[in-house]
């Protein structure tokens, strides 16, 4: 396994977890664009030349990283991967002097916000109908 960073050939196997993970069709310029706005904040687990998992994130006007995306496919989940690729997000976020990491999870997401949880990210506010289909989210933080 290894982490490393994104690039344009790795789009129809992260659009491919997109859809199975986290249930959303994106253009390829969205991936594109992300991977303009903030390189090294496009971080890709590659398993023998195969993309099984993804964080993608911007810095806002803030200075404050924020992650748009973070998938593991499911038949690789609960190995590790995802720590693996939030520790080397947070590396990254250090060298870029970034001190406040912020997402949005669905209410329902009991994995992903324990995952969350445990990598030290707080709660930090209610978005009421934050998703397209109507369903709330939770703001979650953490401080570097
Ligand atoms: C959230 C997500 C990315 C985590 O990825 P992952 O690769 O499963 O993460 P890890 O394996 O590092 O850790 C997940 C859990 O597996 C456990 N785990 C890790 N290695 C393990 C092992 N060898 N055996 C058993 N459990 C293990 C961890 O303790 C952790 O448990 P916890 O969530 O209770 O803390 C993944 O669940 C996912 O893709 N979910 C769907 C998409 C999604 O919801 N994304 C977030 C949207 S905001």
């Amino acid at each position: 396994m290894r982490i490393r960073l994104f690039t344009p050939n790795d789009i129809p196997a992260i659009a491919t977890i997109v859809r199975e993970a986290l249930r959303e069709n994106y253009p390829t310029s969205l991936y594109l664009d992300i991977h303009r706005w903030w390189r090294e904040g496009f971080l890709v687990a590659d398993r023998d030349g195969h993309p099984v998992g993804f964080l993608a994130a911007v810095i806002n006007a803030d200075g404050h990283a924020r992650i748009l995306m973070f998938a593991v496919s499911a038949p690789f989940r609960r190995q590790g991967i995802g720590r693996l690729v939030m520790d080397a997000f947070v590396q990254a976020c250090g060298l870029r002097g970034i001190r406040r990491i912020e997402l949005e999870v669905r209410v329902s997401n009991d994995e992903a916000i324990r995952f969350y949880k445990r990598y030290g990210f707080e709660l930090a506010g209610m978005l009421p109908k934050f998703y397209t289909d109507g369903e709330d989210g939770y703001k979650m933080v953490r401080h570097l």
